[in-house]
């Protein structure tokens, strides 16, 4: 991967930019994101930000070695810290847990008020995502799900402007997709076929547990997303 060539899942992230954005890329750790999409002329600007030294520093060695330092400011500080409000219109949030995206997006709630667009790939616990954007009144308006070497990869987009989503199935559509759902794919099939294998293996773990309170919740709760995904493959 550099920065003329991402990889499937940042490529696909970067897709979902729209003309002329100024974009800021949180957790931007090597910075390919936001060099390509200037480059390639999908962001008019952009920020990288990132909290950890080293990755900060490879962002900026990055930048400055693609000469791209006028029109990419790399920054330092935790998560929207580094947005100044009405400063860019798009979010870009990848590679992070769904549960750090939305502590993320949650804390930085005052910089979102002129942003336009959130692009976020949760690596787990997208479900998480897609809440706070409902409580949040982001009007979810694309998804992706992509495999690479392996692994399965959620793209969320959200819009401020569109119109309201109408969920019919709340907890199936947030852990499944609305989207996704409405395709159901071979890659759906195969990501929701091998979490449905690894719940069951947990479930069965817990069966052998001592029971108490905390073990009984999760099993209720696996016992219902297990329902849920294999009423969707059936
Ligand atoms: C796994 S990397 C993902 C890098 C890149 N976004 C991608 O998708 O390939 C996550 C990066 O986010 C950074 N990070 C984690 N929490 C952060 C926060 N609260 N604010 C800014 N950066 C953060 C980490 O230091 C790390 O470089």
């Amino acid at each position: 991967m550099n920065i003329d060539k991402l990889s499937k899942r940042l490529e696909t992230v970067a897709s979902f930019i729209k003309p002329d954005m100024r974009i800021a890329d949180i957790g931007s750790d090597h910075a390919y994101l936001p060099c390509y999409a200037v480059n390639q002329g999908l962001a008019k600007a952009a920020i990288a930000g990132e909290v950890v030294e080293g990755p900060y520093q490879s962002a900026y060695n990055q930048v400055k070695e693609a000469e791209l330092s006028d029109r990419i400011a790399v920054r330092k500080g935790n998560g929207l810290a580094v947005v100044n409000q009405g400063e860019v219109d798009c979010i870009i949030i990848a590679g992070m847990g769904g549960a750090l995206i939305t502590d993320i997006l949650e804390n930085g709630k005052q910089k979102l008020v002129e942003v336009q667009r959130l692009i976020l790939q949760p690596n787990v616990a997208a479900e998480k995502v897609r809440k706070w954007l409902l409580d949040n009144n982001w009007q979810l308006s694309d998804e992706r799900l992509i495999e690479e070497d392996g692994k399965y990869y959620e793209i969320l987009v959200a819009d401020r402007d569109k119109n309201k989503i109408q969920y019919t199935n709340l907890k199936k559509e947030l852990l499944l997709g609305p989207y996704l759902l409405n395709s159901k794919d071979e890659v759906f099939h195969r990501k929701w076929r091998s979490e449905l294998n690894q719940w069951k293996i947990i479930l069965n773990e817990l069966d052998k547990a001592e029971s108490n309170e905390k073990t009984a919740i999760k099993k209720r709760d696996l016992i219902e997303k297990i329902s849920i995904v294999e009423e969707a493959l059936s």
